[in-house]
């Protein structure tokens, strides 16, 4: 039986999406968008590779983040987490987002960008053993966090502890399947870190109130607001949404590029271009491979009836790579006039934090360009890392040939 054939039509095949790490992907999502654009597994959950109709789906108010036992308040949510904007809809999730626009306003991305530059240096300059290292380790898992410190305005002298603190809080937002006792586990260990956050809240609020343009005039006017329990859990969705993708993101835009020798020269060749192929690698290696929506009322999906409750499952990774949107799927043009990548969502939901996500790309390549042309691929299989709807590498081991030594 082929992957394909295992996950399309098994019972459980969202369950192996969002929990098999050991399998390479890209068979499979080349192959549902032409073969299976939107079906229902065995479990009843619809499954759509489409891109045309994941972003209707996203773009629709006739589905939402919240399970149904949120909305008939049969879930217990002893954390707060569903006052996240991720889990809002309508006004309050857009009076949130008003909230926390200032956090990205393009001075303040433009003074992270000097932070993260400086970062990178610090980080470059500390790797062991330039001529073979793990990118994860020395890079991925620092650089990230440190800048969501920053943005935060969070004191940065122990990001480490700060990363496992938060780990709980990520596997609760990720849909990954939490048995009981790891669920409450989960929620304990989040309630604790939300203890930790608000020691550091504010330093955040007056960096929220000291944004320098509002949102727009109309939130201006409105003065949007927000409880200090929605600030400080939205603050929490900020720590940790900002860092895990990003994380995740430096894996896997390298290795795609260094799947790609020819890609890469080109790049060394004209770094110039290293924003549109970022836009790419991520198109084609989305970090959020899959999204979950919950129909909130009775709707229409391409002719097919879905009933009010009942969840869908937007397979990112397929759709992006879906050949009626992009021709060409796997490979990376940047002359694609069709399409925007789902990479970052769509919609209402869509990331609120693409600008400081891409600028942290952008300036990692720029720095392994500078810094390591020679870089390649230690080995084609480098451990995966999947949990829930997230993925990416746990390691990637690069080599750099003639790497100048650390301190040039
Ligand atoms: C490469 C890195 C990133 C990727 C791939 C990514 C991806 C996404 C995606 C796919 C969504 C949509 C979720 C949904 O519709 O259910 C999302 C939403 C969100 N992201 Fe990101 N993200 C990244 C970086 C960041 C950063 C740096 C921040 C903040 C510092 C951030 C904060 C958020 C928040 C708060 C939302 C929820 C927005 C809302 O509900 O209105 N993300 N992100």
């Amino acid at each position: 039986m082929s992957t394909l054939d295992a996950s399309a039509t098994a019972r459980r095949a969202l369950f192996y999406l969002l929990t098999n790490d050991t399998d390479d992907r890209r068979p499979l999502y080349d192959a549902l968008p032409v073969e299976h654009p939107v079906y229902r597994d065995a479990s009843g959950t619809w499954m759509v590779s489409s891109y045309r109709l994941a972003k209707e789906v996203l773009n629709s108010p006739d589905f939402s983040n919240r399970t149904p036992s949120a909305e008939t308040g049969a879930l217990q949510d002893t954390a707060g987490i569903l006052d996240m904007m991720l889990f809002q809809s309508e006004d309050h999730h857009h009076r949130l987002r008003q909230v926390f626009a200032p956090l990205f306003s393009r001075t303040r991305m433009a003074s992270l960008r000097e932070l993260v530059q400086a970062d990178l240096a610090a980080l470059f300059a500390q790797i062991p053993d330039p001529a073979r290292f793990d990118l994860v380790a020395q890079v991925a898992q620092r650089l990230p966090v440190l800048t969501i410190c920053r943005l935060l305005g969070i004191d940065v002298t122990d990001t480490s502890r700060l990363v496992a603190a938060s780990l709980s809080a990520i596997r609760l937002i990720s849909f990954a399947p939490l048995r009981p006792h790891e669920h409450a586990q989960a929620v304990t260990q989040t309630m604790a870190f939300m203890g930790e956050l608000n020691g550091y809240m504010p330093g955040v609020l007056s960096l929220i109130r000291a944004g320098d343009t509002p949102a727009s005039p109309a939130a201006a006017q409105q003065g949007a607001t927000a409880t200090y329990r929605e600030l400080l859990v939205n603050v929490l969705l900020m720590f940790i949404a900002g860092y895990g993708t990003t994380m995740l993101s430096i894996g896997n835009t390298v290795s795609e590029a260094l799947r790609r020798p020819g890609l890469w020269r080109s790049l060394v060749a004209e770094p110039a271009s290293v924003s549109g192929v970022i836009r790419e690698l991520m198109r084609v290696e989305p970090v959020v491979h899959i999204l979950i929506r919950y129909a909130v009322r009775d709707a229409m999906l391409d002719g097919l009836s879905v009933k009010a409750g009942e969840r869908v499952a937007l397979l990112i990774a397929a759709a992006n790579r879906d050949p009626a949107e992009f021709e060409a799927p796997g490979e990376v043009r940047l002359d694609r006039t069709s399409g925007n990548s789902l990479a970052f969502g769509a919609g209402m939901h869509g990331c609120i934090g693409v600008a400081l996500a891409r600028m942290q790309l952008e300036a990692l390549f720029a720095a392994l360009i500078e810094r390591m042309p020679n870089v390649a691929l230690e080995r084609d299989a480098n451990p995966y890392l999947q949990e829930g709807c997230f993925r990416g590498y746990r390691e990637l081991w690069l080599t750099n040939a003639r790497s100048p030594s650390p301190a040039a």
